[in-house]
């Protein structure tokens, strides 16, 4: 008999799920690692068998993305906001200025800290309509030492479909923490792309980072070393050791999403499962009303909320019942949210959308 594993309809903004096929993998390796009588967590970060795991893990990544070979691609700690601080001060000289497209919680706090260290300047922000959507027009320095913003805000559920257009010579600079591998990117248009995986590509504990060449000129001496793009990528993310374990997981998932279909083969599914789950709110007479203007509505992180707090509450315990978990709107916004990054299926939103039309039956 076949045994029958309990996984939620998990809903969580990060960490989040990740593909069966990987965790059962994870789960296979875990006491023994291809023959070596040791799992990865218990080996050396520079044994030849970790050196395969990392150089395989950023082959996949390069092929997924299609990366130019002028590109370093770099595993490192400290979560995605320690990027906040280290990309002003590594990529913007003294005295100089970046531009920061403000359009949620996550590109404010990365304004916040590029402020603690030098000047920084709102190029646009949303914060008028509630960070709703993304800015009709942008307010550029064309000297600014890059320009900054988050493709896909976690919290507001907005999402980036086009790149802000930075004036020549201008570096873009990208928080894509929590919309990274869900579907193709021209990364020539990036000087840095960072994410944080706990959403779509693995466990907590590593930031990807994607880091074109040239960029590496602006490091200024004596950075702490940890702080250093430079040393992060020509050490290839082993200065110290590295966070073995999520770099693994990251490895696996890119094999995951090889098979299945590639970025564009993701991005079909992700298109498919949100249309699904926008559509239940739309279709629901105002029941349910999203947060986020369609056209910046965000195919990962769905918010939306109901006509009270108490409806809300009774419909986040309701649905927990049901097993399906993570679906509290952040406590800044407030309301619901649903996250669906690459490994939640498309049965589970239709397991969501039943829900919410019997819901509504009952209390709308
Ligand atoms: C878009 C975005 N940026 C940055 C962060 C911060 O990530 P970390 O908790 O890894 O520092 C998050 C976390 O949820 C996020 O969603």
């Amino acid at each position: 008999m076949t045994e029958t594993i309990h996984r939620a309809h998990n809903f969580n903004a990060g960490p989040a799920g990740l593909p069966l096929e990987v965790m059962q993998q994870a789960q296979a390796e875990l006491l023994d690692y291809k023959g070596t009588g040791m799992s990865v967590v218990e080996m050396s970060h520079r044994s030849k068998e970790f050196e395969g795991m990392i150089t395989e893990a950023e082959a996949d990544i390069r092929e997924l993305l299609n990366i130019p070979a002028s590109y370093k691609v770099t595993f490192m700690q400290g979560g995605a906001s320690l990027q906040f601080s280290m990309i002003p001060m590594n990529f913007r000289a003294p005295g100089a200025s970046a531009d920061y497209i403000v359009t949620g919680a996550w590109s404010k706090k990365a304004l916040g800290e590029a402020e603690k260290l030098g000047a920084a300047r709102v190029a646009a922000s949303t914060k008028a309509g509630n960070f709703d959507r993304v800015p009709d027009s942008l307010d550029l320095d064309p000297k600014a030492a890059y320009l900054y913003y988050c493709s896909n805000e976690t919290i507001h559920g907005v999402e980036f479909f086009q790149e802000p257009e930075a004036p020549a010579g201008v570096p873009l600079v990208c928080d894509a923490s929590s919309d990274f591998m869900s579907r193709p990117l021209d990364i020539s248009k990036y000087a840095y792309l960072y994410a944080g995986a706990q959403k779509n590509v693995g466990p907590a504990g590593v930031v990807i980072g994607i880091l074109r060449e040239d960029m590496l000129e602006r490091v200024p001496e004596n950075m702490p070393v940890m702080l250093d793009y430079k040393v992060q990528a020509t050490e290839k993310s082993l200065y110290n050791t590295p966070p073995s374990f999520s770099i693994y997981m990251v490895g696996l998932v890119m094999k995951w999403i090889k098979k299945n279909g590639g970025l564009a083969g993701i991005e079909a599914r992700n298109k498919a499962k949100a249309d699904l789950l926008y559509s239940a709110i739309d279709a629901s007479g105002g029941f349910y009303k999203g947060h986020a203007q369609p056209e910046s509505r965000s195919r990962m992180n769905v918010t939306f909320r109901l006509p009270s707090e108490e409806l809300e509450a009774q419909f986040v315990s309701e649905a927990k019942k049901l097993d399906m978990i993570g679906l509290k709107g952040h406590r800044s916004v407030g309301g619901l949210r649903a996250s669906i990054y690459n490994a939640v299926e498309l049965s589970d939103i239709e397991f969501l959308v039943q829900f919410m039309k019997e819901f509504q039956t009952r209390n709308g």
